[in-house]
């Protein structure tokens, strides 16, 4: 007995399919499939795609909106001012809840796999404790990647080498490392030299925070990349942000965007943040901030996308939506084009996918049966419109449903109904 079968859903690609479910993985894709399941979902010619990934966020941070106060600049520089206010009254319990209720947000909008930032950098670690519970909990429907950040600089903090250390010890799923907050440029590349070589001695994999400036001179992701392929690492680094790229010389990034080619670090953007808090410095013309996701594309690196804050002290607004994200990549990154919006779509989906490392992700018989209708015809509209999540699907199961959104018209003495599809 089937599980499940989604009837007429129409995949990225433009086939008409009904997709039909057993024992939580895809069992056949075709035209047509006879027979029933235990649930029918009528997608009625919708697009169907495989779940929401956030390749970059701050579970430990959202939601905290307000406490103690809202940051009235929007600067980054206020926003951890704001963070160093409010660390000394975290509770594992608050820090707990806060999360849990942001994964309700993230699964209503088709969210199932996020990769979140931790700081260690709390002798308490009680982050730590509480998004490792976070994990647990959340593991039916959300695969939870978390990384160890040492938000206060792995060598400025004197203490974050024994913190990280504890916490990879306690579960934690990837390095993390911030080197352009270090000290100096020579600093920041010790602390990436020595984070590499800690993921390497663990088998973990590695994401730090990489050249998060507007300083053309940062060079950070010159050095991850070196050191990923002295390590042999490519496929398991990622350099998050590369904000710094916006600004710098366009000599130099002719040699350092074929450096990171060659050496396997993928490339993780956050248009919303980095459009917000990156060019501060800036009188006319003010940069944007936003890495270079075309020419990082062309070259073949891997890029994925990022939500990176909702409600946080670095940025107010947001309710986890990736199309969101993506809406925000086409614009900024002047990712205009069919092709181009069709890759933004993928960074949210099956490229932050391969990125992240994850298995059996997918829509192909024997991957996992994780899916999201959307009232949407196709990733260009779902881009265009950032609609309704019909149906979000988990292992073959119906975990979080929308009723389609129109609006009704009252002109000329008679009412009707639109939806914004075209
Ligand atoms: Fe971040």
């Amino acid at each position: 007995m089937l599980d499940l079968i989604v009837r007429n859903a129409t995949t990225p690609d433009g086939e008409r399919l009904d997709i039909a479910c057993r024992n939580g993985r895809i069992a056949e894709m075709a035209a047509k499939i006879e027979g029933s399941a235990k649930e029918e979902v009528e997608a009625g010619g919708n697009l169907v795609t495989p779940p929401f990934v956030d390749s970059h966020f701050h579970m430990d941070a959202t939601l905290s909106f307000g406490q103690p106060r809202v940051n009235q600049s929007g600067t980054l520089l206020e926003g951890i001012a704001l963070w160093g206010e409010l660390k000394p009254d975290l509770t594992v319990e608050a820090v707990r809840d806060r999360a849990l209720r942001f994964c309700d947000w993230a699964v209503a909008r088709g969210t199932l796999a996020i990769r979140s930032h931790v700081d260690i950098c709390d002798p308490r670690l009680l982050a730590v404790e509480a998004l490792l519970d976070v994990r647990e909990r959340v593991k039916p429907y959300i695969d939870l990647q978390l990384v160890a950040f040492p938000q206060d600089g792995y060598l400025r903090d004197p203490n974050a080498a024994g913190l990280l250390n504890q916490a990879l010890d306690m579960g934690l799923d990837v390095v993390g490392g911030i080197p352009h907050f270090e000290r100096t440029t020579e600093d920041g590349a010790e602390s990436v030299r020595r984070l590499m070589e800690i993921a390497a001695g663990r088998g973990l994999m590695v994401d730090m925070h990489c050249d998060e400036t507007d300083d053309p001179n940062s060079r950070h992701i010159e050095t991850l990349a070196r050191e990923c392929l002295r390590l042999g690492m490519g496929g398991r680094v990622a350099g998050s942000h590369l904000t710094s790229m916006h600004s710098m010389d366009n000599y130099y990034v002719s040699k350092l965007i074929p450096l990171i080619a060659e050496s396997g670090v993928a490339a993780i953007a956050n248009p919303l943040i980095n459009i917000t808090i990156q060019g501060r410095h800036d009188s006319y013309p003010k940069r944007r901030g936003l890495t270079r996701i075309r020419e990082l594309g062309e070259a073949g690196v891997p890029l994925a996308l990022g939500h990176d804050c909702v409600m946080d002290p670095w940025y107010s607004l947001g309710s986890h939506d990736m199309l969101d994200v993506a809406h925000m990549a086409v614009h900024a990154a002047q990712m205009t084009g069919m092709d181009d919006i069709r890759k933004m779509f993928d960074a949210v989906t099956v490229a932050g996918a391969r990125v992240l490392g994850l298995r059996d992700y997918g829509l192909e018989v024997g991957a996992n049966a994780d899916m999201v209708i959307l009232q949407a015809a196709s990733p260009f509209e779902a881009i265009r419109l950032r609609p309704a999540r019909l149906f979000v699907i988990r292992r073959g199961r119906v975990i979080a449903t929308t009723p389609p959104v129109n609006a009704r018209l009252n002109l000329d003495g008679r009412t009707r109904s639109i939806d914004f599809t075209f």
